[in-house]
């Protein structure tokens, strides 16, 4: 006899009644077991991570769902699907596109393929630290150039940097944790003067926050004609889909092929890549999200600027406040709220990062600095 769970539940909870026996437990309602839809996380309030609160779309959900029955399968046949979808997405053929376990696998890569002992990255300061830490980790030099006073990226002086054992260059744009951008103009001159054989990873992590902005243009969309540039996305933000880890870059097939030999193989996870394919085929959720994003961005800097509190002019889904007193001190004090913030940036002491989440989760973080010291009591300098 095929028994519901409702059913399956009554049956035992009259047999515990029934048992003398039996230690006496908590039978949870039906209801109470069955999924009554998106799973609410619990615990802190994460404004520290910039995901995608939004999301996932329904269609990428979907996907999702049917894939985990054939989780049993390797996923090899979807790869190249998938891979097909973004190359047609972008206009590139599929041999310019590599996927990753999340972009930082693509970093990751990018670092073992083209640094090693005696060469050297040149990026900004502060900028994702991923790659830095990679480069480190392949013996390389790192050499971190200070954001410039509008905290785009110091192209001069990067340029003035970069020297014979250059062999890779790091843009991340916008930057985190800035939220800043550098200017299209600039960047393509940067990139004209390089050496031909110093390789430029532009990280787009953030590219859909970025769109709105003038001084703003993707490389995928619009590429130049250098051949060693490689840009970088993620399915972690806009997509939604962090947890599930995908990145992807784009590139000259060439330099796909220097960088291929350095992927961990089939670290694409099976469920991703459906979720994926759906993710980016529903470009109005796309939209949604970008909306959605800017009416919490404009509000978070009305709520900023009621306060007299300054920031960094944000093209992402997160923005950093200028507090005025040590971050470090003011992140410690909403941890033991509950709100988790990002980490503190040495560079630019007084400010804290802060991923734009629901609006009840901002609201919570506004009551919360009302109600802290730091609201009260402005830094003397
Ligand atoms: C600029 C930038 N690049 C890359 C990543 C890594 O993203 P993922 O590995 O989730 O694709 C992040 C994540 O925060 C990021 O901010």
């Amino acid at each position: 006899m095929l028994i519901s769970r409702r059913n399956f539940l009554r049956t035992i909870s009259t047999g515990a009644a029934a048992g003398a026996a039996m230690p006496v437990t908590r039978i949870w309602p039906a209801h109470v077991l069955e999924p009554t839809g998106p799973i609410v996380p619990r615990g802190p309030v994460r404004l520290n991570e910039n995901e995608n609160v939004y999301g996932p779309c329904k269609k990428a959900l979907a996907a999702m769902h049917s894939a985990v029955s054939t989780a049993n399968r390797y996923p090899n046949a979807d790869y190249a699907e998938l891979t097909g979808s973004i190359a047609s997405f972008h206009g590139v053929k599929p041999e310019q596109v590599l996927l990753g376990c999340g972009s930082t696998e693509i970093l990751r890569v990018a670092a073992v393929a083209f640094l090693r002992r005696g060469k050297q990255l040149v990026q900004a300061s502060p900028t994702f630290e991923a790659i830095g830490r990679y480069a480190k980790a392949a013996g390389a030099e790192v050499v971190s150039v200070p954001l410039d006073r509008s905290f785009a990226h110091d192209l001069n002086e990067m340029l003035a940097r970069v020297d014979a054992t250059t062999s890779l260059v790091y843009i991340c744009n916008p930057n985190n944790p800035t939220a800043s951008l550098t200017p299209r103009k600039d960047l393509e001159s940067f990139i004209a003067n390089l050496h031909p054989s110093c390789y430029v990873l532009i990280d787009e992590a953030y590219h859909h926050y970025a769109g709105q902005s003038s001084m703003y243009a993707s490389f995928v969309d619009r590429p130049t004609n250098a051949e060693k540039v490689i840009v970088c996305r993620t399915f972690s933000e806009i997509y939604a889909l962090a947890g599930l880890r995908l990145g992807y870059c784009i590139a000259a097939p060439a330099v796909i092929e220097q960088m291929r030999p350095h992927i961990t193989l089939n670290s694409v996870n099976g469920v991703v890549v459906r979720a994926a394919t759906a993710a980016l085929e529903d470009t109005e959720s796309v939209r949604n999200f970008v909306k959605q994003n800017t009416d919490a961005r404009q509000e978070f800097l009305n709520q900023a600027q009621a306060r007299m509190l300054r920031f960094i002019d944000s093209h992402a889904n997160f923005v950093m406040l200028n507090t005025q007193h040590r971050a470090g001190e003011v992140i410690e004090y909403f941890r033991k709220e509950n709100i988790l913030l990002g980490s503190p940036v040495p560079a630019i002491d007084t400010y804290i990062r802060v991923s734009l989440g629901a609006a009840n989760e901002m609201r919570a973080f506004w009551r919360t600095w009302d109600r802290s010291p730091f609201a009260r009591a402005p830094m003397h300098h």
